[in-house]
């Protein structure tokens, strides 16, 4: 593959997050401005199996850098993992001369395109969308901020009601394998506990937590869970076994859900993404591939796609310090 690419194409997998759009105008923009053709693809891998790609121009991402969600719409397709499909995804592409694929999505995505550069030498990049910020070698990955700025407006509110009523609430939020929603949202937000699937504190001390609450004079508490917390319990067993150590606590569960994924990007979230995708294409015009470009201490930066999936983005120990301190 050297001819020079004349045709790149765009798509969004996996779960949808906020700035993804922006990052989708920052590509065509970037392709317009480099005076190469853009074409977005539907409905991620599965839109590429099935030959939905349509031409992307500069106006066709009009006032899209505001909005939620993704314009080319998203799925986690089965079909991409069986080689059959890959081929059917191949075929479309050569069938459209497209020369480059930029990628927008998480762990997922990403290993689909290892895959995918394996069976073809196909020429891609990767961009990090997702709300859960588990990718290695970018210090955030587009949707974050959003969803961190969700979260603690909501548990804001739920404060209100549960000072109010002296109650106990504890708030699963998203996070299939990372705590990084729950370990910031849960010190923006004043928790009083943040369980999240890196650090299993166990019950005994979240008993013995919210004892010394109690003592110390705590008339209400909140409890941040990361819907990946490896303590052994979901966060209504968890509420039960903590009623029944305490039954004189008023408790209530809230699971945030899929609303943390929703609404307007924020501005961290929009500039991110449009320097993601400006560098993304940049990165295939300078004929790199198999690379995630991510922002490292406010850097572009890249990182090998197989690096970016399989090393772990630490917690930060100090954060994990900040909300014990905080919390006595
Ligand atoms: O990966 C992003 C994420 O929002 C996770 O936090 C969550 O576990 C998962 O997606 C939910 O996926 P789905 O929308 O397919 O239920």
């Amino acid at each position: 593959m050297n001819e020079p690419i004349k045709k790149i194409a765009v798509l969004t997998s996996g779960g949808d997050a906020p700035g993804m759009n922006a990052a989708i105008r920052a590509v065509v923009r970037a392709c317009t401005y480099y005076r190469i053709e853009c074409v977005g693809v539907y409905r991620g891998y599965q839109g590429l199996i099935e030959g939905d790609i349509e031409p992307l121009t500069a106006r066709d991402v009009s006032n899209i850098i505001n909005k939620g969600g993704t314009i080319l719409k998203s799925a986690r397709s089965m079909e991409f993992k069986t080689k059959e499909g890959r081929a059917k995804a191949y075929e479309n592409l050569k069938k459209h001369g497209v020369g480059a694929l930029v990628l927008i999505g998480g762990d997922g995505t990403f290993t689909g395109g290892l895959k995918f550069i394996e069976e073809f030498n196909f020429p891609l990049v990767g961009i990090p969308g997702t709300i859960d910020n588990d990718i290695y070698g970018t210090d955030n990955t587009i949707g974050y901020d959003t969803a961190l700025n969700t979260v603690v407006e909501v548990i804001d509110k739920i404060r209100d009601t549960a000072s109010s009523h002296n109650r106990l609430f504890f708030i699963e939020v998203m996070g299939r394998d990372a705590g990084f929603i729950a370990l910031n949202t849960g010190i923006g937000a004043g928790a009083e506990e943040i369980l999240i699937p890196e650090k299993n504190l166990g019950l005994d001390r979240l008993v013995e937590s919210l004892k010394t609450s109690k003592e110390t004079g705590k008339t209400s508490s909140i409890v941040v869970v990361s819907e990946g917390d490896k303590i052994g319990k979901n966060v209504f067993e968890l509420a039960d076994y903590i009623n029944e150590h305490f039954p004189h606590y008023d408790i209530r569960v809230s699971v945030l859900g899929h609303m943390q994924r929703g609404g307007s990007p924020s501005c961290y979230d929009r500039v991110l993404a449009s320097r993601l995708g400006v560098a993304a294409v940049e990165a295939l015009l300078d004929r790199s591939t198999g690379v995630m470009i991510g922002i490292t201490n406010n850097e572009v930066s890249m990182v090998g796609l197989d690096k970016a999936i399989k090393m772990n983005h630490d917690i930060n120990k100090e954060l994990l310090k900040v909300a014990e301190i905080t919390s006595v």
